[in-house]
């Protein structure tokens, strides 16, 4: 048997209502978190973990955008951006649906493109080998969230969309880690009562099977969908620094992009 390796996705497309009208004229995830944009930062932590075919899951009327910024920056580093249009916002399952030849007979790891993790979740992922694994952080608010109750060996009990009475205070976050299991289990999900098919059916059936792991994350974590957690995610990036810890490759990448930007600019001025 051919050992599988790791792919990665970014789901990267939605209304992104909460941030109208910033998000009526470009992508949210192109929105800038302190000096560079928001996409950066889950696909730093794909490139970090090693992964070489990230899949851009993108909205249709964005995909130029994307395809500008990624479509051939990254391909002399060995890392190849493929892209999908999601046409209607379905639900983060649908992911693994767009997905389903990318991944083919592969692990993946899926991450929101809106989310922003201080902790270096690379190691875990480079570490899976097979199941499920979800990243949890204790929150205040567990109301909001996809909760996680677990026993003290760390094995998963239950796990809750927005539950009125958490059983824990660790909520679920947007990276996720799944064997090529995760593409029949998406495909066989049914929209849930606000229309899309849910993460949390996802992370339910490998709890049902016994194979769902957590790792909880002790750095800051945030999704940087509404105005205060986009300014938020600016701050912690500038505030801890979170630019010193990008791969050397994306870094390079950027900056090679600027480089271009510059002359085209320049040119333009003659
Ligand atoms: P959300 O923040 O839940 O949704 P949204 O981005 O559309 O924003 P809002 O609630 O303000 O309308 O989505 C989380 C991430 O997942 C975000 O990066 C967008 C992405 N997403 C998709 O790409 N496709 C989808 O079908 C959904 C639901 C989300």
């Amino acid at each position: 048997m051919i050992t599988p390796s790791m792919k990665g996705i970014i789901l990267s497309g939605g209304t992104a209502t909460r941030l109208f009208p910033l998000t009526a004229t470009t992508s949210k995830q192109l929105l800038p978190v302190y000096d560079r944009q928001m996409i950066f930062y889950p696909l730093n932590m794909l490139v970090k973990a090693g992964i070489k075919d990230i899949l851009m899951i993108v909205a249709p009327e964005h995909s130029g955008q994307y395809l500008n910024l990624l479509g051939s920056t990254l391909k002399k580093f060995g890392i190849n951006i493929y892209f999908e249009v999601q046409r209607v916002p379905r639900g983060l399952a649908d992911a693994f649906i767009l997905g389903e030849s990318f991944i083919g007979e592969n692990n993946v790891t899926m991450i929101l493109g809106d989310n922003i993790f201080e902790d270096d979740i690379a190691a875990s992922i480079r570490d899976f080998s097979s199941g499920g694994m979800i990243f949890v952080k204790e929150v205040n608010d567990p109301q909001r969230f996809g909760i996680v109750e677990f026993d003290e060996s760390g094995k998963v009990l239950s796990i809750e969309e927005k539950p009125q009475n958490p059983k824990s205070n660790f909520c679920v976050t947007g990276a996720y880690v799944y064997d090529q299991r995760v593409v029949e289990i998406a495909k066989k999900m049914k929209p849930s009562s606000r229309g899309e098919i849910e993460i949390t059916d996802v992370n339910n059936a490998f709890l049902q099977l016994n194979e769902l792991k957590i790792k909880k994350i002790e750095g800051e974590w945030l999704d940087a969908g509404t105005f205060d957690s986009l300014l938020e995610a600016g701050n912690i990036a500038r505030d801890k620094k979170l630019y010193e810890n990008f791969d050397p490759i994306i870094d390079q990448a950027i900056a090679e992009f600027n480089e271009e930007l510059k002359i085209l600019a320049k040119k333009k001025l003659l």
